[in-house]
């Protein structure tokens, strides 16, 4: 890389699972109290930069996913705050996702990919990516953009931007399966029944402590659920077979990904979940075999991995 001629930069966008999600109430600003254990896993985006000093501008290219080449699209949006926001870069900025995350599958995809173009930015033009203007800005685009910027396992409360890091989950063999459907966060959350809160007992919920998760994938399987799973399984009656084929297939534990369409099993161990993995191909179904790093500190995540 120099800094004379054209920059250029790779980063991995790793797709999010919610391995919990619990619903607490509907706050006074329209969005869900929640507390969530979220983990990112290996399955990623690859997000290429190229800063060209002799010209200037943003471009956006998702090849073969040309439909996501659009002004609004997150990562888009993210380098253009970032650029009026936080710190200008001069030259002509390209971005190229390759995308391997489903979209709109409750994975962050896209959330992903602007959380990586704003880590990519950060280093681009040295800005300390712990900085509370990066912070801010992460805050305002998108419930899960902190998550997906902080990159470990974490508890997650708020309407998603309070992101509690934790160091002792396992590392986790997951079998991730994405029917071909899109499910619309705004309507899942929309369609859920959930007490009123003010901000007063928002504050008495952000207090509390956060619930015990033991450091076995007994422990951590005993915590899976989705408060959002009624609503989307009760339009989507098929997806509960998807679950009961995960469990014939052996896995701990099995749930959705935020508002999903994507179901995740939790296996003992790699070797059952690309099986589990093979066997939802041969079915027709979008299915990987994913890894959680075991968090800060542990092993890194897996580099990009199989698409799903
Ligand atoms: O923040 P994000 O754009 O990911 O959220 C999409 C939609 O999901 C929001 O517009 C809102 O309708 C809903 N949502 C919610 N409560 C949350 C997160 C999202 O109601 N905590």
């Amino acid at each position: 890389m120099s800094r004379h001629g054209a920059v250029a930069l790779r980063v991995e966008a790793h797709a999010k699972v919610n391995l919990s999600l619990r619903i607490l109430g509907l706050r006074p600003d329209g969005y869900h109290q929640l507390e969530s254990l979220m983990v990112p896993v290996s399955l990623a985006d690859s997000v290429e930069m190229k800063l060209d000093p002799e010209s200037d501008g943003l471009r956006l290219r998702c090849p073969g996913c040309e439909q996501l080449e659009r002004p609004d699209n997150l990562a888009q949006r993210a380098a253009e705050l970032f650029r009026s926001t936080i710190r200008p870069w001069s030259g002509a900025l390209e971005v190229t996702i390759r995308k391997r995350i489903p979209v709109a599958s409750g994975l962050a995809g896209g959330t992903a990919d602007a959380a990586a173009v704003l880590r990519g930015l950060c280093h681009l033009v040295d800005v300390d990516p712990r900085s509370e203007d990066v912070r801010s800005l992460c805050r305002s685009l998108g419930s899960d953009l902190v998550f997906c910027f902080e990159g470990c396992a974490a508890w997650v409360r708020g309407r998603g931007e309070h992101v509690v890091p934790i160091s002792h989950l396992p590392g986790l063999d997951l079998c991730l399966v994405c029917p071909d459907l899109e499910v619309s966060t705004g309507w899942a959350y929309g369609q859920c029944v959930a007490p009123s809160l003010d901000w007063e007992q928002v504050a008495e919920l952000e207090r509390r402590p956060l619930p015990e998760v033991g450091s076995d994938v007994e422990a951590v399987g005993s915590v899976v659920c989705n408060d959002l799973w009624a609503v989307v399984s009760n339009r989507h009656a098929f997806l509960e077979k998807l679950g009961l084929e995960l469990i014939r297939l052996g896995c701990v534990a099995w749930g959705m990904s935020g508002s999903g369409p994507a179901l995740f099993g939790l296996f003992r161990s790699a070797g059952p979940a690309a099986a589990a993995a093979a066997s939802f191909r041969r079915l027709g179904y979008r299915a990987c075999v994913s890894r959680s790093p075991a968090g800060p500190g542990g092993e890194p995540a897996e580099r990009g991995g199989a698409a799903c």
